[in-house]
């Protein structure tokens, strides 16, 4: 070998050692022995899809004392996992940010903050028509690459179902489930009121219901009555706001139209979700104007635009016809209070058993 050949041979090794440390530093940097483009984006983080997948596959997984069992249910910010509390021996219900926004979160891009709030205030609500928190903190959750403290609550595992479910199942409600509902629903929204929070996110998904099995043979085991109410997911919610310059928060087909409009959010903006839902309750459907299904958003800002009062069925008896005309009526000072909705459903719930 000559000279030249022996520093050619010298080079290379030298080359290919330079070759692997450097890959060497980007499989430390990453945490992850091959790049594989379909699991990262450009930037080298886990793309939305790989973490749904991850998000999906958490069975098993240990986070702090709890033991994920499965996911319930993705949300716009958060997860919901039912989960085993080792410290309590128990099945618990534990919600966290979703995979994502904790990758988010670690790109500095979005903010735990609105989570740890939403803990703190569901700690604090504390009736009979609010799901119990157990424990809340941050637990450490490891993804390839890096780790970071998140910020999660456990609660109690309500074994009913949310009302859009129930809706979708059953259809028209009878009029004696509505009335127990609202009142349910309506107690705990008062309690929030009365601590200075409007919900701001106030539809079906986010009220469990818990119906009990038919007594009778002659139901099948159909349900015949409402067990237990229980008012969910203060993601969105908050003091009543200077409206105006703030984004508008809530659910398209639920929000009151003024807000559209920079009105001030306040209970009477709550009062008008709850009176959609009422209505929706009663008739089984989407109200007509938020349109049927996905695609209804549209058609709600067309009907903010337009001016019109909201269609109420002539088939919704008459006093709940009144009453739900009145709560979702475009002027905010037409609807009815917390406190009047309750005495209201309580006067109609004993006086008509049954239904
Ligand atoms: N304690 C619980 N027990 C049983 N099921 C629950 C419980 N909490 C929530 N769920 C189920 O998970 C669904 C979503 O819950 P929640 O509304 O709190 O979060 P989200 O809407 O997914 O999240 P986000 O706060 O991002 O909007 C509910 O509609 C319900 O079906
Ligand atoms: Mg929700």
């Amino acid at each position: 070998m000559s000279a030249l050949d022996a520093a050619m041979a010298v080079l290379l090794v030298v080359l290919l050692m330079a070759a692997s440390v450097l890959a060497g530093a980007l499989v430390v940097r990453r945490g992850r022995p091959h790049r594989d483009s379909r699991l990262l984006d450009p930037q080298g983080y886990l793309t939305p899809e790989t973490l749904a997948a991850m998000e999906r596959n958490l069975t098993g997984r240990l986070l702090g004392r709890y033991v994920l069992e499965g996911v319930l249910s993705t949300g716009g910010f958060g997860a919901i996992y039912r989960a085993i509390d080792l410290h309590r021996e128990t099945r618990v219900c534990l919600k966290m940010p979703r995979l994502d926004r904790i990758q988010q979160e670690v790109q500095g891009g979005s903010s735990f903050g609105t989570f740890i709030m939403e803990a703190k205030l569901r700690a604090k609500l504390q009736g009979d028509h609010h799901i119990q928190i157990y424990d809340r903190g941050f637990l450490l959750v490891l993804l390839p690459g890096f780790q970071v403290k998140v910020p999660f609550y456990s609660m109690e595992l309500f074994p009913g179902r949310n009302l859009g479910e129930i809706i979708r199942e059953q259809g028209k409600l009878p009029l004696e489930w509505v009335h127990q509902i609202f009142l349910g629903v309506l107690q705990a929204l008062k309690e929030a009121h009365l601590e200075g929070v409007i919900h701001h996110d106030l539809k079906p998904a986010n009220i469990l219901v818990e119906l009990a099995p038919a007594r009778r043979a002659s139901d099948r085991g159909r349900p015949d009555r409402v067990l237990r109410v229980k008012l969910i997911d203060f993601g969105l919610a908050g003091k009543p706001g200077s409206g105006g310059t703030e984004p508008v928060r809530g659910t398209l087909g639920y929000i009151a139209p003024e807000l559209f409009n920079g009105a001030t959010p306040g209970p009477e903006t709550d009062v008008f979700s709850l009176g959609v839902i009422f209505l929706e309750a009663m008739t089984g459907g989407r109200c007509q104007e938020a349109g049927d299904g996905r695609d209804g958003s549209s058609d709600w800002v067309s009907w903010v635009r337009g001016g019109r009062e909201l269609a109420v069925p002539a088939a919704v008896p008459a006093p709940e016809r009144d009453l739900v005309k009145r709560m979702v009526a475009r002027d905010p000072r037409c609807r009815p209070t917390t406190n009047e909705l309750l005495l209201r459903i309580r006067d109609r719930l004993h006086r008509s058993p049954g239904q």
